[in-house]
């Protein structure tokens, strides 16, 4: 029988060094890089020349090997695609989705916790105000530099990327993908918000929440509000990305979910690009390139998403074809049934990977048949 050959796509991609080569950072030139390297790996490897291969990705990774599949259905017989928002595009989700998915993980079992958030971005702006109010907060969180005035906005982006990478990191185990985490790291933010709080008491409260996404290991000197949530993801080259093809409209109400009312407003957005990358992104080529909503023609993936993930908003959750299959993993945060097991996974991600299984048997079987 032929050997099955596991092609694992990265979840991300760092900028190459040189700025003359940034325009190879595309996903058309990914999924062709993979092609290649697919049909070179079977020629190279002794016995591998008829073996069938199965894309798996996460996040990013898991729009490319979906994508894979759907470009390259010579190449691989199927593909993986775990947390992938290929849908997460201008004219396809709406733009508020994602966040609405935010305040769901915030709210279900402590709805004061997604409460105390909503209403602690006025409370910010108004104790920042003066003088002393920003030195309560400066003290309180244990910020690196004093905040000044003009600090304020930066200090809720800061406070915003957390709330939003815990969301997705809600694994229900200890574990440290962007940062060293407690099991059910939402649940332990929403223990110090589980009352309804007010003024400097919320502060308070707030930094100890955010502490647990910072300071888990308790090795944190201060917080530094300039350093990115994800650290080492690797990000630069996803915000590149962003600003040329991978254009996804996220925006808030402030009544729907946790954050500050911030519209989606594609002309601020262009001008950023254009000002950090001098690129001009292209809001609509993802969907003409990977099929939009269309994918009736396109077959054998699988796209699994977890529910309290915010990334499910631009999921695939229905299946528009017999053999593309949605499987949504219960209390699953992004791609969890990618992770390793775990003996504390929950009963949803371990079905889940068994139909995974299942669904590769059946296509290998498929392949197996017809030759
Ligand atoms: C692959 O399939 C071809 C055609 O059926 C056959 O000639 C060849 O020997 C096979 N290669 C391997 C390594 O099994
Ligand atoms: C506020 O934080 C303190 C210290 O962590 C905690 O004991 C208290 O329960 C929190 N209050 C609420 C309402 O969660
Ligand atoms: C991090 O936690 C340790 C241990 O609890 C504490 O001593 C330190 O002050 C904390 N640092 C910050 C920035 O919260
Ligand atoms: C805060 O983070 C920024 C960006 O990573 C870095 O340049 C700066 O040195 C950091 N400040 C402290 C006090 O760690
Ligand atoms: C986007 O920015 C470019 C370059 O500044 C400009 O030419 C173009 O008109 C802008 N498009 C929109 C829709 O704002
Ligand atoms: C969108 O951004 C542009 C440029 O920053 C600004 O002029 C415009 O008022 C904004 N539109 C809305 C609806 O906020």
């Amino acid at each position: 029988m032929a050997r099955v050959v596991v092609l694992v796509l990265d979840v991300s991609q760092r900028p190459p060094q040189s700025h003359k080569l940034m325009n190879f950072l595309t996903s058309e030139q990914a999924l062709a890089d993979f092609a290649v390297l697919i049909k070179y790996i079977k020629q190279s490897i002794p016995g591998a020349q008829n073996s069938s291969v199965i894309a798996f990705g996460g996040s990013y990774g898991g729009m490319l090997a979906g994508w894979l599949r759907m470009k390259y259905p010579n190449v691989v017989i199927g593909a993986l695609a775990a947390s992938a928002p290929i849908w997460q595009f201008t004219g396809i989700t709406p733009c508020e989705n994602f966040n609405m998915v935010i305040n769901k993980a915030f709210s279900q079992d402590i709805p004061e916790c997604a409460e105390n958030i909503r209403k602690s971005w006025q409370i910010i702006d108004t104790i920042a105000e003066t003088v002393d109010g920003r030195q309560f907060i400066s003290t309180t969180f244990q910020l690196c530099k004093p905040l000044s005035h003009s600090d304020v906005t930066d200090f809720k982006s800061w406070l915003t990327s957390a709330w939003t990478d815990l969301s997705m990191v809600n694994y229900p185990y200890p574990a440290n993908f962007l940062e060293p985490l407690p099991a059910w790291p939402v649940k332990a933010v929403c223990s110090k918000l589980s009352l309804p709080l007010e003024g400097k008491q919320l502060i308070e409260n707030l930094s100890e929440a955010v502490k647990v996404y910072f300071n888990y290991t308790g090795q944190a000197e201060c917080l530094n509000i300039s350093q990115q949530a994800t650290s080492d993801l690797g990000d630069l080259g996803w915000d590149y990305q962003s600003c040329t093809e991978m254009v996804m409209p996220i925006c808030s109400d402030g009544i729907n979910d946790i954050f500050e009312p911030s519209p989606w407003n594609f002309t601020s957005y262009n001008e950023t690009c254009y000002h950090t990358w001098k690129t001009v992104p292209r809001q609509d080529w993802i969907s003409t390139q990977y099929w939009g909503k269309n994918l009736q023609t396109a077959s054998n993936i699988i796209f699994s998403n977890g529910d309290l993930d915010p990334w499910m908003s631009g999921g695939v959750t229905q299946s528009p074809s017999q053999s593309i299959v949605p499987i949504i993993i219960s209390q699953g945060a992004h791609h969890l049934d990618l992770r390793a097991a775990n003996p504390l996974d929950p009963q949803s991600v371990i079905d889940a990977r068994n139909s995974e299984k299942n669904i590769f048997k059946m296509w290998l079987g498929q392949v197996k048949n017809k030759s």
